[in-house]
């Protein structure tokens, strides 16, 4: 029987990229997402490129849209083997000028998303009584932290966290909790930061900031989704059945751990 695997946020970006690989790898996929235009026409792609594939909307700051998302694909497919917490958000925001909303909106998506995620997850695995595998979104920001990035760098910081600590109390119910932690990909969110963060600077235009953060990859490319899937078809699969809590960088040579 097919796993099946769960993508938080797999409308677009890294999270569509993931989702892509583990249809290939022959998981039955369920997309996620809180933009139901853009999540209705990644499963119409999904479904003419024939992967065996459902929608789901919801918001992953939401213990209860969380919940209801496992009981979609539980119901949809019978079971889940992966749970992908992937969507994120970012701000971009000099320390001084960071407000009550951008923490509170920052953190509730990537660390309120993340636990939320985590404990649906595990509680259908639990219920299950199989292996199950938990895989976050860090970053390089979860390892650096970073100027005019310092809420997004403080929630990624407490993804690598979470993922240790809960690592530590699910493995002995046969769940691996991992992480990936990826460096510089023009995604709609680097669009967001570039724009954001060239504001900020006298002597910056648009594509500056991106141009910049790109020039210090050691291997001269910025990052693929396909790139960031491939880590994370290896965590999803038994090769890495050994590895848990940790929060692997792909980067193409940024940050050095
Ligand atoms: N792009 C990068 O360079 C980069 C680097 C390191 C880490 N990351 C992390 O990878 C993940 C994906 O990033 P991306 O670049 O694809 O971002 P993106 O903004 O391109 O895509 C994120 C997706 O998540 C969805 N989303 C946002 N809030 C949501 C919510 N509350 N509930 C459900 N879905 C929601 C969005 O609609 C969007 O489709 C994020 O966690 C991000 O922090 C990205």
């Amino acid at each position: 029987m097919s796993k099946v695997a769960i993508i938080t946020g797999s409308a677009g970006g890294l999270g569509k990229g993931i989702a892509k690989r583990l249809g290939e790898d022959g998981f039955k996929i369920v997309l996620h997402d809180i933009n139901k235009e853009m999540l209705d026409s990644t499963l119409k792609e999904f479904k003419d490129a024939g992967v065996d594939s459902i929608a789901v909307v919801g918001d992953v700051s939401k213990r209860e849209d969380q919940f209801n998302l496992v009981k979609e694909a539980v119901d949809a497919f019978g079971q889940l083997d992966v749970f992908v917490n992937n969507a994120g958000v970012d701000v971009v925001s000099p320390f001084l000028e960071i407000d009550e909303n951008q923490l509170n909106k920052t953190f509730s998506v990537n660390v309120n998303g993340t636990v939320f995620g985590t404990q649906a997850a595990a509680d259908q695995f639990i219920k299950q009584d199989t292996k199950g595998k938990v895989i976050n979104a860090c970053s390089i920001a979860g390892h650096e932290s970073y100027e005019m990035l310092g809420t997004y760098s403080a929630t990624k910081h407490a993804v690598r966290s979470f993922t240790h600590s809960a690592s530590k109390e699910l493995a002995p119910y046969n769940i691996r909790v991992n992480a990936y932690c990826p460096g510089v990909a023009g995604t709609a969110m680097w669009d967001r930061i570039d724009e954001e963060m060239v504001k900020y600077y006298d002597n910056m235009e648009r594509g500056d900031a991106y141009k910049q953060f790109v020039d210090g990859i050691s291997l001269g490319r910025s990052q693929e989704p396909e790139d960031v899937a491939n880590l994370v078809s290896f965590l999803a699969s038994d090769d890495s059945d050994y590895i848990t809590g940790q929060a692997i960088i792909t980067d193409g040579g940024i940050v050095y751990r």
